[in-house]
């Protein structure tokens, strides 16, 4: 059991509302109090160095922020979630996603674990060496991931991330019942040579049993018959009798837990599309590294803590500067889909109202995740973020070596992540301003207000040596556990997610409105929509 604070009532939460109040002080002015603060609040961990000196922290609030988690009982927490408690309260579950990666260590679960990464090495190993056969005995060049949610946006992020490890596969992603991407992605795929994981924890969402239905229809079509879909099926689920009334039969079936949560599931054998892409040797390395944080994670001291201080400062950023939002920008493509891989892992998990005790709370919680990568972003959104009336906290990351050899594209590249941070830490003064106006003889002095920056905008940097498989699972883990830390402090139950539930639960009847077979009762404005939608669909 999760112990249950109210943060509100701890001494530190009043300490630092004082000290929010009285904050007087530019984040400038910290570097120049201290000139040692970007030692004191830069952090190496293996390949990956973490500043966190940007951020509007001074020492007095980071000891109160410290003292918070104390004050929560984080300790404690962070070995019930180790430990195997049940600490996921609302669905009566154990939170166990770092045993899937705890390959270093022999634990109850190691056997069952090992058994399916056996499984799902000698699939990868299959595909790749060729020996893998679709029905025609041809073998198989593409995989076509199925899934949703955790199902999906894991593991794409990572496929792609890892682009430069791709081995003879080339991976695909179907994930919205919107059959557009259905038609698109399965355009130019050849059914003799394609294969099919279904990936889904529970078996039955909506969209993902569309697409595998519509999936299976489409390989019957162009050449596949029933007996056949053994050699392009398989699933990835918690639910075998599920699967096994699908058609895919349990030889097929790659199993894990309903103790990994779906968004925390991508290093189980939902992780199947990733191995079979990069390799299982290169997907042991990404567990590796998540497995190399966790330790950190667990053992560290707080203000050592990488994840702890990432957790902290943004509790400072959402409950004591009220700012709203988190901007995720990566300067580097292949981590693209990183901001919406981190919007459900933190908005699914802390965007919650009830605190661990059952009552509504009365402070905010999980912050607003969003993101694109840089520098795309800087020529569509940066402007809000420089001289809007909102502060966006920005991470902000960075590869240093590429795996390419366009030196000139990446120093680019480099210049940009560097420079948009210093931008919006030090800004521009109206003095600067004018002096640049003289010197260039250029516009007139009506414009000066709309040339300065205020600055003093926070940021923190993640610099990483290069995108691996074994600095990626770092990376992914430090931000589960800074979530997870989050969920400890706001004193909420970040592991289950029944506000998606309402949704899907009026959608159902809705479905069976639109395809005429009741009607039913709704408030105006969506009686009106059902009623038009069916004029315009005529
Ligand atoms: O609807 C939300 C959700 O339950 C997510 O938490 C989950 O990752 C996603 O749907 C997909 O669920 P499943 O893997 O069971 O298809």
């Amino acid at each position: 059991m999760l112990p249950t604070i109210n943060p509100t009532t701890t001494k530190s939460w009043a300490e630092l509302n004082v000290l929010a109040k009285e904050s007087n002080f530019t984040i400038q002015d910290l570097f120049n109090q201290d000139p040692k603060r970007v030692n004191k609040y830069s952090f190496e961990f293996k390949s990956t160095y973490f500043d966190f000196s940007k951020n509007g922290i001074s020492d007095e609030v980071l000891k109160a922020l410290l003292e918070l988690a104390n004050e929560c009982d984080l300790t404690e927490a962070i070995e019930a979630l180790f430990s195997g408690q049940k600490i996921n309260q609302t669905e009566n579950r154990a939170v166990l996603h770092t045993e899937l990666r705890r390959l270093s260590k022999k634990t109850p679960y190691s056997e069952q674990v090992s058994k399916e990464l056996e499984k799902v090495k000698k699939a990868a190993d299959q595909l790749n060496a060729g020996e893998w056969k679709g029905y025609s005995d041809k073998k198989i060049t593409d995989i076509v991931n199925i899934g949703i949610g955790g199902s999906d946006l894991g593991p794409k992020m990572v496929t792609h991330a890892l682009r430069p490890y791709w081995k003879s596969i080339k991976p695909h992603f179907i994930s919205n019942v919107d059959a557009q991407q259905l038609i698109e992605e399965l355009d130019g795929l050849d059914a003799e040579t394609t294969l099919f994981i279904i990936a889904s924890k529970t078996f039955t969402t909506q969209e993902t049993m569309t697409n595998a239905e519509s999936a299976k229809n489409w390989f019957l079509k162009n050449g596949g018959s029933e007996p056949d879909i053994s050699k392009h099926f398989v699933a990835v689920s918690t639910n075998k009798s599920a699967v096994e009334a699908f058609g895919i039969n349990a030889e097929n079936m790659f199993e894990f837990w309903d103790w990994v949560g779906g968004r925390y599931s991508l290093w189980s054998s939902i992780g199947l599309v990733i191995a079979c892409t990069i390799g299982y040797s290169n997907f042991e390395q990404l567990l590796l590294g998540a497995e190399d944080l966790d330790n950190h994670f667990r053992n560290s001291a707080f203000e050592k803590n990488v994840p702890v201080l990432a957790a902290l400062i943004g509790i400072w950023h959402n409950n004591f500067c009220r700012y709203e939002s988190q901007a995720v920008l990566p300067y580097d493509h292949r981590l693209r889909f990183l901001p919406s891989y981190l919007q459900q892992a933190d908005m699914e998990s802390n965007g919650k109202s009830i605190d661990r005790s059952g009552r509504k709370i009365s402070y905010q919680t999980g912050p607003i995740i969003w993101g694109e990568p840089g520098t795309n972003g800087q020529h569509a959104f940066y402007q809000l973020i420089h001289q809007g009336t909102k502060i966006i906290p920005c991470d902000f990351l960075m590869i240093a070596n590429p795996d390419h050899s366009l030196t000139d594209h990446h120093d680019k590249l480099f210049s940009n992540f560097l420079a948009q941070q210093e931008a919006l830490l030090k800004g521009k003064s109206k003095e600067e301003v004018q002096v640049e106006l003289k010197e260039s003889n250029g516009l007139d002095q009506d414009v000066i207000p709309y040339k300065v920056f205020e600055g003093n905008r926070p940021s923190t940097s993640i610099l990483i040596n290069n995108l691996t498989p074994f600095n990626l699972g770092m990376l992914i883990a430090f931000y589960e556990h800074k979530i997870f830390v989050q969920g400890i402090i706001w004193n909420i139950f970040s592991f289950d997610q029944w506000g998606v539930e309402l949704g899907k639960q009026l959608a159902r009847p809705i479905l069976s409105e639109i395809q005429k077979k009741e009607t039913g009762m709704h408030d105006p404005s969506t009686s009106e929509l059902i009623k038009k939608s069916q004029d315009m669909r005529k």
